[in-house]
């Protein structure tokens, strides 16, 4: 008993960083922003600054043994020529439409390159 306390207070001190890769780290980032510009449409509200550092797609490390596919270079052109016409949507609907574009080009790259958020990810459409 008095030892089992002792391990968890331990535990909760000791935080081992999860290593994750530049390229996961910013794919969390992107996820979160389908999220929040869900969240805006659905208010009715303006989207959010526009997420400059996503350019990062292009260069960011991913987890060691993970390989791009043959069509990489295709698959995050289309997502970032997708992003740039979210933020040109005039109004909700076009967004609304636009956000649904935008992940579909999410959701084409996973099917080759990394299938398991894909359902997570789905989820964020209209
Ligand atoms: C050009 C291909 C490509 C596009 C486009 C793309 N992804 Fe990814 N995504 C990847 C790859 C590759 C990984 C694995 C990264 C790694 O493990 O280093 C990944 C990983 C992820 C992960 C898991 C991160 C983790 O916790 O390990 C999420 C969530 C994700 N992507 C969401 C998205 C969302 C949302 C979009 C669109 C807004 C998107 N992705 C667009 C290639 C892509």
């Amino acid at each position: 008993m008095l030892l089992s306390g002792v391990v968890v207070a331990l535990s909760s001190l000791i935080t081992i960083p999860e290593k994750i890769s530049p390229m996961a780290k910013l794919m969390r980032d992107m996820l979160k922003f389908v999220k929040e510009e869900r969240v805006q449409i659905e208010a009715g509200k303006e989207p959010l600054p526009f997420p400059k550092n996503f350019e990062r797609i292009k260069t960011a490390k991913v987890t060691p043994g993970k390989k791009p596919a043959k069509d990489h270079e295709q698959y995050l052109t289309s997502f970032l020529t997708e992003l740039n016409a979210y933020y040109k949507a005039k109004d909700i609907n076009e967004r609304k439409q636009s956000l649904n574009i935008l992940i579909n080009t999410c959701i084409a790259c996973h099917e080759e390159e990394c299938p398991g958020p894909i359902q997570t990810i789905k989820t964020n459409r209209f």
